[in-house]
């Protein structure tokens, strides 16, 4: 049987933190489901069409796949058959929200696992929010973010 992981997020846009954990997410799944989320409290900087098209242009593995989902992250990963949930600890300061969500998830879906994995030791500190930050002012984002990315950002804030 196939082993299908959806890792959920934002991404607003993909970093390499996000490629760092696909890319680990991999070495244990057969199928990985980048799941880019519709509702985020905040408004985003990219639309959704936008942040799935940088992942498409940022991974290009077969066993990805992305797609967008509106509302329970636990009702998408039980449509498309996932055993797992990815999600990505960085510091301690994720800690307490990750560990409210993956309880919740699993009360919404008990037969679903969520697993945290740790990012490469220089990605740690890197979130999408600080990459736009850095972008929106100007700063050189190009080790943060994959190329289609970088162009993305300089458009985006050039307007
Ligand atoms: O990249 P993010 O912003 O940390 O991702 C958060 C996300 C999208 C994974 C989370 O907000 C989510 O799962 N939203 C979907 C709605 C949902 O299921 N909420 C309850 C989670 S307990």
């Amino acid at each position: 049987m196939k082993r299908i992981a959806v890792y959920p997020g934002s991404f607003d846009p993909i970093t390499k933190g996000h490629e760092d954990l696909i890319h680990r997410s991999l070495e244990f799944v057969d199928q990985l489901i980048v799941a880019v989320a519709v509702n985020v409290s905040k408004q985003p900087l990219f639309s959704l069409d936008e942040r799935v098209a940088l992942i498409k242009a940022a991974v290009s593995d077969e066993r990805v796949d992305v797609r967008s989902f509106e509302g329970l992250l636990a009702e998408f990963a039980k449509t498309v058959g996932a055993a797992v949930i990815v999600r990505g600890l960085r510091a301690v300061s994720d800690f307490e929200y990750e560990f409210q969500m993956a309880l919740m998830n699993r009360n919404l879906a008990p037969k679903i696992e969520t697993v945290f994995l740790v990012p490469a030791f220089d990605l740690t500190y890197l979130s999408s929010s600080l990459v736009r930050e850095v972008a929106r002012f100007g700063g050189d984002v190009s080790p943060l973010v994959h190329p289609a990315v970088q162009k993305a950002l300089k458009r985006k804030f050039a307007k």
